[in-house]
């Protein structure tokens, strides 16, 4: 998360005038500085990273950004957001006091950039107040984790404006912590490790028992191939009932086959583990093994023939989620088997489930024939019509300007 970007400082600050303009006439004075973090899509290893699994996201070239102004001798944060926000406060801008942050509370998008400053203080940092004006390309709700942009564009330039010196490492736990316990979603490490870690034409193999990980070369165009993203348009939400379900599944099933958790277990000990499990934690617990094994093999095959390969892979992966972890939802499935007739060699459901993206790796020839496929599927099937467009493994959270 430290590498660099290769344009000079110069033409960095160039490249940001919008958002300092636009921080400028909100808060009547100049930022600091200006941050950000990318959105991600998962390759494969989905709900593994809770059961201290793998997981194989890519950070994408659709970011959030954050000019922000350290108050150093103050408690207040003040948060505008381009994409719009509440107008309580000054300015339009929204008000808060660090001194009073309430964990669970109800403060929309503020949640985000508040949850990592509260957790930031929880580890021991003294946050400043601060200013902050967010500018996110990453669609809202989308399932390529908005959220975690947010927070990692924040967490990242708080960090530097409070002195603090953090990993990598220490970034991912606090920032889970802020999601978990002041968002109140009881999501894992993935989304905040690939905006954290990635690299441009990488996608990051992590270990989310101890963190280990790996940048694997993800190289789509090298197979004259394309990642397409569809973005069904339906809600979802990890705060909501589905979520923690699938993780207290998960959680039921490691403890009654005596393992730490799911990571545990290999697809040789399934066959024990139906004779001891209900059916319906025996196929939350099927999927979340299988899926591990598939990004072992996701991982070998991307680096002995490439992305071509990997196709059946992500395919294998979303019948998997759809059918023993039941996390799709029809315009998901659609999304996918629209994309698969047409000619993409593999698609999947990508992120948490229940609405959000589908991810389909499609010949650069078909696109457009793809693309025009899943619009008229959707049509037919009267859903609304979902936003399609390609993604490529770009650079993770970094300061800009
Ligand atoms: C959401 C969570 C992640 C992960 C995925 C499913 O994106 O934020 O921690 O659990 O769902 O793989």
């Amino acid at each position: 998360m430290t590498s660099q970007s290769t344009e000079s400082p110069g033409q960095q600050t160039a490249g940001q005038q919008d958002i300092l303009a636009a921080f400028r006439q909100a808060f009547g004075h100049d930022a600091d500085g200006v941050w950000m973090a990318p959105g991600r899509v998962n390759l494969i290893g989905e709900h593994t990273d809770y059961n201290e699994g793998f997981v194989l996201p890519f950070a994408i070239d659709l970011k959030a950004r954050v000019a922000v102004r350290a108050l150093p001798e103050s408690r207040t944060v003040r948060l505008l957001s381009a994409q719009g926000s509440g107008s309580q406060g000054s300015g339009g801008a929204l008000e808060f006091d660090l001194d009073h942050l309430e964990p669970g509370g109800e403060y929309g998008w503020a949640s985000y950039p508040l949850g990592v400053a509260w957790a930031l203080e929880q580890s021991g940092v003294t946050v400043p107040g601060f200013e902050l004006y967010l500018d996110s390309t990453v669609p809202l709700g989308s399932g390529l984790s908005s959220s975690h942009a947010i927070e990692c564009a924040t967490i990242t330039a708080l960090t530097e404006l409070s002195g603090a010196s953090l990993t990598a490492q220490d970034l991912v736990l606090l920032t889970q912590r802020g999601e978990n316990d002041f968002v109140g979603a009881p999501t894992g490490i993935l989304d905040q490790s690939a905006s954290l870690r990635g690299e441009r034409g990488h996608a990051v193999f992590l270990d989310c028992r101890d963190q280990h990980a790996e940048l694997i070369p993800f190289d789509a165009e090298a197979d004259d191939l394309v990642m397409l993203v569809i973005d069904t348009r339906v809600a979802h939400s990890h705060s909501d009932g589905g979520y923690a379900s699938r993780r207290a599944a998960c959680e039921a099933g490691a403890a009654a086959l005596g393992v730490p958790a799911l990571r545990d277990l290999g697809p040789e000990d399934l066959a024990g583990a139906e004779d001891l499990l209900d059916d319906l934690t025996f196929r939350r617990v099927r999927h979340v093994v299988t899926e591990d094994a598939r990004v072992l093999e996701t991982v070998a095959v991307l680096t002995s023939d490439g992305a071509k390969a990997i196709g059946p892979l992500l395919d294998a992966s979303h019948v998997s989620m759809r059918d023993d972890f039941e996390i799709s939802c029809p315009e998901l499935d659609l999304a996918v088997d629209s994309a698969r007739t047409a000619g993409a060699i593999g698609a999947r459901m990508t992120g948490g489930g229940f609405g959000g993206s589908a991810i389909a790796l499609t010949p650069r020839a078909l696109e457009d024939h793809v693309r025009q496929a899943v619009l008229d599927a959707f049509a037919s099937a009267g859903f609304g019509e979902p936003r399609l467009f390609t993604v490529t493994p770009a650079e993770g959270a970094r300061r800009l300007a």
